[in-house]
C-alpha cells in the first residue's frame, strides 16, 4: 500500500502552534535553551514518551495563574469561584470527550500510573483474595504489570497473562482459555506502546463481564491518537495521561462506570474529599471528588481541558489517520534498510509508533547517535522488560508520531539510522 502525498491534516500551521519545534539541539549540552551555532533543527519523534505543548495549552496555563489562580472548593471568594467552575467545567470536557456519562466517571489523577494503583489499592485490595486471577496481557506496560503483581501479592491472588503471537499481537483463543470465573480483573492495554498494536479491547471487555470479572483499560497510547469512547467499549476503568496528548504534566484521568466508583472506598484520605468530619469518623463527599483529597491539580485540569480543545479542533478521526500515515510510511523506510527489526504488526495496522532495532547495535548507542542528528527517540524497554524478555532483546528503539511530525522528519530518522548502521559495519 503506497503512502498518500497529502496528509489529512494541516502540519504546517499546527507547528506554527508548537514554538519548541523550531529549537536547535546539538553541540555540548550546557543550559536548557542556549544552543550552539552549528545546532541542528529538533526532530522530536519521542511523542509516546511526552508530547509537546501548544501554544493554546501554555496561554491556559498562564490566563490561570495571571487571572484566576486560587484554590477550589475551598473559598466563596470571586477567584476561587472561577477556579472551581473551571476545574470542574475540565472534569465535564474530559467526560465529554471520552464518551463518559458525566464529571462523576471522571477523577483527576497524578498520572496513568496514578489512575492504575487508585483502583488496585481501592478496589484491588478490598475485592481480591485466595483464589482470584487477575488477567493481564504479555505487553502490559509497567504502570499496569507491576501494579497488579504487587497488589496479587498482598491479596493472595494470582496473575496469568493473554500472550502476544509472532505478529504482536493478542492471542484471543488464550484469552477466552484464560478468562474464567476465578478471573475478577482483566487489565488490558488498548495501544501497546512498544509494538503499536491496537488490541480488541472491546472484545475483552465482553469476555470479562461474561465471566463476571471487570475491564480496566489502559489507553494511555490511545486517547491521544485515536476517537476513545469508554461506553462503546464498556470498560469499568479507563485511565490515561495529560501530557501525551498536548498536556501538561501532572495530571491523569481515571475513567470510572459511576455505579462501580460508588461502591469503591477512597484510595488517598484527608481534606476535598470528605462530607464530615467527626472526631470518631468521615464520610465523603459525592463524585469524582471522593477520590480526589487534598488540594487537586488544578492548573492541569484546566490546562488538560485546552489540550482536548485543540485536539477536538484538528479532529480525533484526523489525528488518528495522520498517526497511521506516519507509522506507515516510518515502518515501510525502516523496513528498507538492511539489518532493522522491527516490533508488532504490519506498519498499515499499528498505531503511531514504531520499535525497532538494528542489528549489533545497542539502542542506547543507536538513539545517541541519532541524538547527533538532533532526532529524538527513546530507547531503552519502554517499561515493558518482560516482553522484550520475550522478544529477546534488552532493549529498542521507538520513534513516535503525533500531530506536529513530518515525513521529512522520518527520512531524518531513516537516514540517521543508516548512518549509525554504516558507522558500526
Ligand atoms: C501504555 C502506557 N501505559 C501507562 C503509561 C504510564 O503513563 P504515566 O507515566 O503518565 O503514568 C505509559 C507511559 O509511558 C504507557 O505508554
Amino acid at each position: 500500500m503506497g503512502v498518500q502525498e497529502s496528509y489529512p491534516i494541516d502540519v504546517a500551521s499546527i507547528r506554527e502552534d508548537f514554538p519548541i519545534l523550531d529549537r536547535k539541539v546539538g553541540g555540548d549540552f550546557t543550559v536548557p535553551g542556549e544552543g550552539e551555532d552549528d545546532d541542528l533543527p529538533l526532530v522530536y519523534l519521542d511523542n509516546a514518551a511526552t508530547s509537546q505543548t501548544p501554544k493554546q495549552v501554555v496561554d491556559a496555563i498562564v490566563d490561570y495563574y495571571y487571572g484566576y489562580n486560587s484554590n477550589v472548593h475551598r473559598g466563596i471568594h470571586h477567584l476561587s469561584q472561577e477556579a472551581s467552575v473551571a476545574y470542574e467545567n475540565a472534569h465535564d470536557r474530559v467526560a465529554e470527550f471520552v464518551g463518559a456519562a458525566g464529571r462523576e466517571e471522571i477523577v483527576f489523577t497524578k498520572n496513568t500510573t496514578e489512575a492504575m494503583n487508585l483502583v488496585a489499592y481501592a478496589w484491588g485490595l478490598e475485592e481480591l483474595g485466595e483464589g482470584d486471577t487477575v488477567v493481564l496481557t504479555e505487553m502490559e506496560h509497567h504502570a499496569s504489570l507491576v501494579t497488579w503483581q504487587q497488589i496479587a501479592k498482598k491479596t493472595g491472588a494470582s496473575v496469568e497473562y493473554i500472550g502476544v503471537d509472532e505478529e504482536g499481537r493478542l492471542d484471543m483463543d488464550h484469552a477466552a482459555e484464560l478468562i474464567d470465573e476465578d478471573v475478577k480483573m482483566v487489565s488490558t492495554v488498548h495501544v501497546s506502546n512498544t509494538l503499536g498494536t491496537i488490541n480488541p479491547v472491546a472484545e475483552l471487555a465482553e469476555m470479562a463481564h461474561e465471566a463476571g470479572a471487570y475491564v480496566f483499560v489502559d489507553g494511555a497510547q490511545a486517547v491521544p491518537t485515536r476517537p476513545v469512547d469508554v461506553k462503546e467499549i464498556d470498560a469499568d476503568f479507563y485511565a490515561f495521561s495529560g501530557h501525551k496528548m498536548l498536556g501538561p504534566t501532572g495530571i491523569g484521568v481515571l475513567y470510572g462506570k459511576e455505579e462501580i466508583l460508588e461502591e469503591m472506598s477512597p484510595y488517598l484520605y484527608g481534606g476535598e474529599m470528605i462530607r464530615s468530619v467527626t472526631y470518631e469518623d468521615s464520610t465523603w463527599e459525592d463524585l469524582p471528588w471522593k477520590f480526589e483529597a487534598g488540594t487537586p491539580v488544578i492548573e492541569q485540569g484546566i490546562a488538560l481541558h485546552a489540550a482536548i480543545d485543540y485536539l477536538d479542533d484538528i479532529g480525533m478521526e484526523n489525528v488518528q489517520a495522520h498517526e497511521e500515515l506516519l507509522a506507515e510510511y516510518a515502518y515501510d523506510r525502516l523496513t528498507e534498510l538492511d539489518d532493522v527489526e522491527i516490533y508488532g504488526p504490519p506498519g498499515d495496522d499499528r498505531g503511531g509508533l514504531v520499535a525497532f532495532n538494528l542489528d549489533g547495535v545497542h539502542a542506547h548507542d543507536l538513539s545517541s547517535i541519532l541524538n547527533d542528528h538532533a532526532v529524538a527517540v527513546r530507547a531503552g524497554d519502554h517499561c515493558t522488560q518482560p516482553l522484550h524478555d520475550k522478544l529477546g532483546v534488552a532493549a529498542s528503539t521507538r520513534a513516535s508520531f503525533y500531530v506536529y511530525n513530518t515525513f521529512e522528519e522520518i527520512d531524518k530518522l531513516v537516514e540517521a539510522v543508516d548512518d549509525a548502521r554504516q558507522l558500526f559495519a
